[in-house]
Order: C-alpha cells, then sequence, then structure tokens
C-alpha cells in the first residue's frame, strides 16, 4: 500500500513547511521534512501484504521499536508512536553521504582513487560506540553509514539488540540484508527462520560493507536474481569471494570476513588496526 500522506498526529506537532519523501517500500517509508523545530526523518511503519510471501507485520512495528532503542541510547529524545498502520518515530535527519556514496569514485572502472583509511576508522568508531553500550546493530550495510562532516551516524536501529524491548514492539530477528549476513546468521535462518545477531556477526556485516563500498563485490559470489535460501546456502558454503580491496585495509577486511566468528576481530581491534 502507497504512503501517500504524513500522519496527523505528525503534521499537528511538526508543521512542515517542506517534506519528501525518501523512500517507500516493503513496508516502510522514510520523509525527510523541515519546520521550525529543523530538518528530521520520519520514518513511517506498515503492514508488507504485498509481494510474495505472507503478510510481514513486524515491518509495521519496526519504526516503533526503533524509537523505543534510540530514546535508551541516545541523549536526545526521538517521539514514536502509532497511527493507523503501524508506528512510527521522528529522528533527526542525518546530513552527509552514505559510505556507499562516498566511496563511488573507488568503484569506478579503472578508477585509481583507494578508499580512505580514515573513512573506515570513523565508521568502526560508530559502531564499536554501539558494541560499548552492550548493544548489537544486526542490520550493518553501506547505507547505513552516514559520514557527516563532524562524525558518522549509524543509522537504522531498528533490528538492534541488546536491552528490554517492549513486547508490544517486539519481534524476533529473522535475519537482515543477505549480501552483508554472516554465514552463522544464514544458517541459522534457513534452518529455523530466526538467529541470534552479535558483535561478531555486526564485524562481518561491517566487513563486507567495506569490500563491497571500495570494490561493488559481495563478499559471497552468488546470481543478481538468486532467491534468498539460494544466497543464503552460497553464504553457508563459504563461497568467498578475494578480498580484493587495495592498500593496507585488505588483510584486515580477510580477517573480518572470516567464516568462524570466534576468528574474527572484535570492533576495538578493527578500530586500533585502522588507526
Ligand atoms: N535519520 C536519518 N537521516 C538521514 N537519512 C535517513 C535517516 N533515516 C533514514 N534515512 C534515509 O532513508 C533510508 C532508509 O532508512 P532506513 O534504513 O532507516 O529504513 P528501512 O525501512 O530499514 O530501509 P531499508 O529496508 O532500506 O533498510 C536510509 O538509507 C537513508 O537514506
Ligand atoms: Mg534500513
Amino acid at each position: 500500500m502507497p504512503v501517500t500522506e504524513l500522519p496527523i498526529v505528525i503534521v499537528d506537532a511538526y508543521m512542515p513547511t517542506s517534506k519528501r519523501l525518501v523512500l517507500n517500500r516493503r513496508g516502510s517509508s522514510v520523509w525527510e521534512i523541515e519546520s521550525e523545530r529543523g530538518r528530521h526523518a520520519v520514518k513511517l511503519g506498515y503492514s508488507n501484504e504485498s509481494g510474495e510471501g505472507p503478510a510481514q507485520p513486524w515491518t509495521a512495528l519496526a519504526p516503533g521499536r526503533e524509537g523505543y532503542i534510540l530514546n535508551r541510547l541516545n541523549e536526545e529524545a526521538t517521539p514514536y508512536g502509532e497511527w493507523e498502520e503501524g508506528t512510527w518515530n521522528v529522528q533527526p535527519w542525518r546530513e552527509g553521504p552514505s559510505l556507499w556514496q562516498l566511496w563511488e569514485g573507488c568503484r569506478v572502472p579503472g578508477s585509481t582513487m583507494e578508499p580512505l583509511q580514515r573513512d573506515a576508522l570513523a565508521c568502526a568508531e560508530v559502531l564499536a560506540e554501539l558494541h560499548g553500550k552492550g548493544w548489537v546493530h544486526a542490520d550493518v550495510q553501506p547505507a547505513h553509514f552516514v559520514v557527516g562532516s563532524e562524525r558518522v551516524h549509524l543509522i537504522d536501529l531498528a533490528l538492534a539488540r541488546g536491552g528490554h524491548v517492549p513486547a508490544g514492539l517486539d519481534f524476533p530477528f529473522r535475519g537482515c540484508l543477505v549480501h552483508y549476513e554472516a554465514p552463522e546468521i544464514s544458517r541459522s535462518v534457513l534452518e529455523t527462520g530466526w538467529a541470534e545477531p552479535t558483535q561478531a556477526a555486526d564485524v562481518y556485516a561491517f566487513g563486507a560493507s567495506l569490500l563491497i563500498s571500495a570494490t561493488g563485490g559481495r563478499a559471497v559470489e552468488y546470481p543478481d536474481d538468486a532467491p534468498r535460501p539460494v544466497q543464503r546456502e552460497a553464504i553457508v558454503d563459504g563461497r568467498h569471494r578475494d578480498v580484493t580491496i587495495p592498500g593496507p585495509m585488505r588483510s584486515l577486511v580477510r580477517e573480518m570476513l572470516r567464516y568462524d566468528p570466534k576468528d574474527r576481530p572484535t570492533i576495538y581491534e578493527v578500530g586500533e588496526t585502522l588507526s
């Protein structure tokens, strides 16, 4: 169902002077709004009943779950609540390119631009901050690192784990974007339908994010149009692509993508190596 309007509670609270639909897909709609209170991202969740497979009511709960977690983790308040179709939150708009956009020049064929280690370090630092609080992000991907002029922001905490979440907003973890899924996560999702996110799986996902942003290549090779279970099987089978990042990050990313989670560095070790 396309979401064409902002819920009235949000319009009344913020009185936006401008609004822009950023994306609307798979049960999630993101808007950028501007008002006297500044620039914000509005996230609306709704039941994803279109497309293949059964309805996924968890998408309706995701912004509420994220709103609760942002309030636990950050000093600034993140309003969240319910609307007709699901839950919503309003969070500060983070200005800047994503890691994927930032390293675009490295992926141009024949380019001599090398990914900057200091960008990777800035991303590692925000993930280390989250892990330091005892949390796991569970959906680390290049689009979720927003590289601002002052600092990097790690967005989309809807799937994060690490503390209590009210039962009415919670849902089980059924995997993330498969390109960034660690083998143990893919195996568990294939076998049981769900998985336990861990900091080691976040490190793997961050390694896969660095690799794809720098080279355009996924950590594991499978056809673009392969169904998700087939993609997950390829990950479990360990069909790893050679890590081709130029420069000193190459051996680090190789370690981050190790098959056995015990063999991967912690995010603190990743940060130390990068600095
Ligand atoms: N606080 C924010 N500041 C700036 N941009 C944001 C913010 N929140 C979301 N966005 C933009 O909207 C996109 C989608 O947001 P987000 O990942 O949180 O939602 P999602 O429903 O989980 O989408 P996806 O399925 O792509 O992960 C982000 O990649 C980013 O471009
Ligand atoms: Mg997301």
